[in-house]
C-alpha cells in the first residue's frame, strides 16, 4: 500500500477498500455536486499573508469549546453509518477521536447505539439530533443522550427532506442487514431498505420519518426538553444565525451537509463572514463542509470561526485502517495545522486574525 501523506490520499485508499455503493453513499453530493465542489474550492481560493520573524518554537493550537479544553479547534462532524467503513464502526471512531482529546459528535443515524458509543468514549461527546415527525422518538433520544452523558446537542436543521444524491439511486444503495440504524431500533425503525429508480432507500426512509414541518417553534420545543446547550447545524445565512441566537441556540454550525442537500447552495466558507458578523461573538461559530487541510483551520479562524468540523476524511481513515486509520487522519491534520501556524507566524490561536487574509480577498 502506498503511504497516505494527506487526507485526499485516504479518500483514494478508502475507495479501493469499499464497495461502490458504500463509497458512493459517503462521497456523493446532491445533484450535479456543484456545492460539494464549491465547498473545497472556497477554502482553496483564500490566500494568506504570513507574518515573519515571530518566535514560533513553542506552538499551542489548543482552545476551549463550550467550556471544554481541546487540543485543537477541530471536532468530528456527525455522520451516519460508520459500519459501512469498518465492522467496529462508530466505536472505533469514537475511541480514536476522544483518545486524542477531541470532541466526537455522534449522529442520530449511527450504526452503534448512542449508549455504546458513550461506553467506548474516553472524552467529551455531543449528540446530533434529527427531529422526527413522531415527537416521542425525538424526546426519547434527548433523554437517552442526557442519561448517557452527552454534554450538548447539535440540532440539524437542513434536512426537511433528503437531498437527491443520485449516486445512491444509481447504485441502489441499501444498508446491509448487519448495519442497523441502532438508535432507532427500539422504535422499530432500525432497517433502511427499499428505494426505486426514482428515489434511494435513504431518501424514502428519511422523507417518511423526518419532519418537514420544522420551524423556529420546534427549536423552542427542543430547548424546552433539555437543559443542555443546543447548537443549530446547517445554518447558511446571517439572519438565520441571529434568529437562532434569539431562540436560545448556544452555537451555530455553518454547514451545507457536505454538499448533500441543496445543490447550488452556497459554500460554507463563502458565507462565514456574514454569519460571524451576525453572531457578534455571542456564541461559538463552527464550520464544516470542505475542510480538507490543516491550513483551512487557520483560514476559518482568521475569518472569525471558533472551530471546524471534519467530515468525510474521518470516514476514509476508518475505512482504511479502523481506529488506527482515524487516529492517523487526525494526527496528519494536526501536523498540517501546526505547520501552517508556524509558517503564518502564529504561536497560538489568539495570534490568528483578519490581517492574515490577503487584501484581494477582503470580501471574506
Ligand atoms: C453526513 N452528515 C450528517 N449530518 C448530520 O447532521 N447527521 C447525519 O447523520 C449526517 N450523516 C452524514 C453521513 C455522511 C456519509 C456524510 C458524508 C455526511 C453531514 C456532516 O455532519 C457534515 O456536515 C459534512 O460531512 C461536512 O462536510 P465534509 O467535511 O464531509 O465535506
Amino acid at each position: 500500500m502506498r503511504v497516505c501523506v494527506n487526507l485526499a490520499d485516504y479518500e483514494q485508499a478508502a475507495k479501493l477498500r469499499m464497495t461502490k455503493s458504500a463509497f458512493g453513499y459517503y462521497a456523493a453530493g446532491a445533484g450535479d455536486e456543484l456545492t460539494l465542489r464549491a465547498n473545497v474550492e472556497a477554502f482553496q481560493r483564500l490566500r494568506l499573508r504570513p507574518r515573519m520573524l515571530v518566535d514560533v518554537t513553542q506552538r499551542d493550537p489548543s482552545t476551549t469549546l463550550l467550556g471544554h479544553r481541546v487540543p485543537m479547534p477541530v471536532t468530528v462532524a456527525p455522520m451516519g453509518f460508520h459500519r459501512l467503513a469498518h465492522p467496529e464502526g462508530e466505536l472505533a471512531t469514537v475511541r480514536a477521536v476522544t483518545g486524542q482529546g477531541l470532541i466526537f459528535v455522534a449522529s442520530t443515524m449511527a450504526t452503534s447505539t448512542l449508549e455504546a458509543i458513550a461506553a467506548a468514549a474516553t472524552g467529551r461527546l455531543w449528540f446530533q439530533l434529527y427531529c422526527f415527525r413522531d415527537r416521542e422518538i425525538t424526546r426519547s433520544l434527548i433523554r437517552r443522550a442526557e442519561a448517557a452523558g452527552y454534554s450538548a446537542f447539535q440540532l440539524t436543521v437542513d434536512v426537511p427532506v433528503l437531498g437527491r444524491r443520485e449516486a445512491d439511486i444509481r447504485n441502489n444503495f441499501q444498508l446491509p442487514e448487519d448495519c442497523r440504524v441502532a438508535n432507532l431500533e427500539p422504535y422499530g425503525l432500525g432497517s433502511i431498505r427499499g428505494g426505486s429508480d426514482r428515489e434511494s432507500s435513504a431518501q424514502e426512509y428519511t422523507d417518511r420519518l423526518f419532519d418537514a414541518s420544522l420551524t423556529w417553534e420546534t427549536v423552542d420545543w427542543i430547548r424546552s426538553q433539555t437543559r443542555l446547550p443546543v447548537m443549530l447545524k446547517g445554518i447558511l445565512r446571517g439572519d438565520d444565525a441571529a434568529r437562532g441566537i434569539d431562540h436560545g441556540a448556544t452555537g451555530i454550525v455553518v454547514s451545507n451537509h457536505g454538499g448533500r442537500q441543496l445543490d447550488s447552495g452556497v459554500s460554507t466558507f463563502e458565507v462565514l463572514p456574514e454569519i460571524v458578523q451576525a453572531v457578534r461573538g455571542r456564541v461559538p461559530v463552527l464550520i464544516d463542509s470542505g475542510v480538507r487541510r490543516g491550513v483551512d483551520v487557520v483560514k476559518a479562524l482568521a475569518v472569525g470561526a471558533s472551530a471546524v468540523q471534519l467530515g468525510r476524511p474521518v470516514l476514509w481513515g476508518l475505512a482504511v485502517d479502523g481506529q488506527a486509520g482515524v487516529e492517523r487522519v487526525l494526527s496528519l491534520f494536526r501536523m498540517e495545522l501546526d505547520n501552517a501556524l508556524a509558517l503564518c507566524g502564529c504561536p497560538n490561536l489568539a495570534a490568528i486574525g483578519p490581517d492574515l487574509i490577503a487584501r484581494r480577498f477582503a470580501e471574506f
